[in-house]
Formats: C-alpha cells, sequence, structure tokens
C-alpha cells in the first residue's frame, strides 16, 4: 500500500469546515430559563476536538515539525482519535491512536474507517497508561509525533482564540456565565479566558461527574459521561479562570441528554446532556435574565452501544396485511 503524502491545500476542504459553528438558544420548559449552546456537535468529525486536531496539525506543519513519514500519535478516549483521524487523512497524513478497550465500538470504528490505525491497551480506567505507552513509543520510533492533548497549550489557545471569541461574538453582549465539563480542560480554560477577559465578573463554572467530583478533592471512580473526567486533574486546568464548580450525576446526564433528543431534536451525547443540566442550575441562581452558554460537545451516534441508547420498547412490528388489488 502507498504511504499517504502531505496533500496540497485544495485537497483539504474538510479543514474548513471546522469551527463557526452556531451558538442555539435553548428554551426551557416548564423551567422557563435560556441556555445559549455553542453546536460543537456540528464539526465535521462530530465532535469540538476537530478545533484540536486542526489547531496542533497546521502549527506543527507550519513549524517543520512533520515530515512525509511522520506518523500522527495521540491517546484518545474517543473524539480526539477520530478527529485527528479525519485531520490527518484530509492533510495526508498517518495517525495512531492508542485507546483504552473499553471506548465504545463506534469510536473504533470510525477511526479504522477514517483509515488510522488503532492500538488498545488494558488501563483498568487509568487514562495515564496510554500516555505512557504513547511516550515509549514516540522514543523508540523518531517517525511518531505525539499531539500531547494533555499539555499542549495550544489547545488552550485555539479556544481562546477560537470558541471563546465566537461566543463572544455570537452573544454580542454580556456574558453571565459559562459552564463545561472538562477533559484535557484546553476547552473549559480557553473559553473561560476569553470570556472572563471580555467580561471579568462573567461565572466560569466547571462541570464534574458527581460520581468523581476531583475539583472537590475525590478520588477517580466510574461514571457514564463519556469524554469528560479521564480520572485526574488536567495539567491545562491550572491556569483555568475557574469561579465555581457543580456536579452532575450520570442518570441527570443521560435523561437530560435524552431530553434533548427528544425535546429539541437535538442528537447530541451525554456531556451534552450534562453541561445542559449545569447550565440550568446556573440559569435558576442567576435568573431568567442571565445570559448562560454551554456547549454541546459531541453527537449521539457515536453512542448507539452505550446504556443511553437502552430503551425500552418503542419499536413495533407492523402485522403483514394482503396488498389490495
Ligand atoms: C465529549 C467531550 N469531548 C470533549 C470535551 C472537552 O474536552 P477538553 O476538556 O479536552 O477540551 C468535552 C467537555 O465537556 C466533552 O464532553
Amino acid at each position: 500500500m502507498n504511504e499517504p503524502q502531505p496533500r496540497q491545500q485544495r485537497a483539504r476542504a474538510i479543514l474548513y469546515l471546522i469551527g463557526d459553528t452556531p451558538l442555539v438558544p435553548l428554551r426551557f420548559e416548564p423551567e422557563g430559563l435560556m441556555i445559549h449552546a455553542k453546536s460543537e456537535f456540528l464539526n465535521p468529525s462530530g465532535s469540538i476536538k476537530d478545533r484540536l486536531a486542526k489547531g496542533v496539525l497546521l502549527d506543527a506543519e507550519q513549524r517543520g515539525l512533520l515530515r512525509a513519514d511522520s506518523i500522527i500519535l495521540e491517546c484518545s478516549s474517543g473524539n480526539t482519535g477520530i478527529a485527528l483521524a479525519m485531520v490527518g487523512a484530509a492533510m495526508g497524513y498517518s495517525v495512531t491512536i492508542l485507546m483504552s478497550s473499553g471506548a465504545s465500538v463506534e469510536r473504533r470504528k470510525l477511526i479504522r474507517q477514517l483509515g488510522a490505525d488503532l492500538i488498545l491497551f488494558e488501563s483498568a480506567g487509568r487514562y495515564q497508561t496510554g500516555i505512557e505507552i504513547s511516550r515509549e513509543m514516540a522514543a523508540e520510533d523518531s517517525r511518531y509525533f505525539l499531539t500531547r492533548q494533555f499539555e499542549n497549550p495550544l489547545n488552550v489557545e485555539d479556544h481562546e482564540q477560537g470558541t471563546g471569541l465566537e461566543i463572544l461574538r455570537q452573544i454580542g453582549g454580556p456574558v453571565d456565565a459559562f459552564v463545561s465539563g472538562f477533559g484535557t480542560g484546553g476547552t473549559l480554560a480557553g473559553c473561560g479566558k476569553a470570556i472572563k477577559r471580555a467580561w471579568p465578573n462573567a461565572r466560569i463554572c466547571a462541570m464534574e461527574p458527581a460520581e468523581q467530583a476531583l475539583l472537590a478533592g475525590e478520588c477517580p471512580c466510574c461514571h457514564f459521561i463519556e469524554g469528560v473526567a479521564d480520572g485526574f486533574i488536567p495539567p491545562l486546568l491550572r491556569d483555568a479562570p475557574l469561579d465555581s464548580r457543580i456536579e452532575v450525576t450520570s442518570a441527570e446526564a443521560m435523561a437530560m441528554t435524552r431530553r434533548l433528543h427528544r425535546e429539541f431534536g437535538l442528537l447530541v451525547g451525554t456531556s451534552s446532556g450534562a453541561n445542559i443540566v449545569a447550565a440550568l442550575r446556573l440559569a435558576a441562581e442567576l435568573g431568567p435574565k442571565a445570559t448562560i452558554v454551554t456547549l454541546l460537545c459531541d453527537r449521539a451516534e457515536r453512542y448507539f452501544s452505550t446504556a443511553l441508547f437502552d430503551l425500552p420498547g418503542g419499536e413495533q412490528t407492523a402485522a403483514a396485511r394482503p396488498i389490495a388489488s
């Protein structure tokens, strides 16, 4: 098989579809509350992570860090892997993703479908294992280029200059609160900085799974809000301008995600539901006039094999009818 080669600009059209996502006002009844939701699930690979993949790989290419035989390597629980596989394909680079064997099968298939290689590892819930393996691989083979999503400052800068400024432009006035979950912390730190700089009184709030409230000093434990809270406080969150935190249970997150599907027709993943639960709590506290912003992070299709889609009943088989002649 021919190795991929870096592609010319005109072959990279997909990159222009990343970012500039709509900010949609969602009116919740009977609560009588409004939330502004940045629709990151509309990015071309289906999640907010397209921004990171594009930002880091274009930067690496511009700085001469990528060669024709480079292999982009990252440890990801799913969305970053899919985003890197998509952007890597469009830019013409090989991609290898390290993923915990517990990651949903949809994510694995998408990564393979985009032409990337997948290496599964047993982690017993310990995400750091994958990061350590990726470092060892990079130390042994100079073709590997590590995107280092957990420590790369570009992850924060991209959200500060991109997502955060887009939100400010789209709201066009004061923001009272911004709330988001965190995986690497890039989104929360970057958007938080941009919003705080423009509106110093805005409350920047971290959403955490109640089963694993690390910012409250709790220990890692299992939860079902995929994409956030990987079992440690990420270094990029250290200089995030955080004012408060809100805990959301996995059950609350799933119930709200199904409500987003059925009441709003928004096919998003579980962390989006969790973000909305947290945003509604802020809205209830700050009053109906407050402008509260959060994110819809990824698409529902990524969760077909998870508990989110365990719906009882609902399907019927039509009885055979004679065809009228
Ligand atoms: C599915 C999903 N992906 C990504 C993110 C953001 O992650 P990060 O902190 O790595 O920017 C979130 C945050 O809520 C998320 O829910």
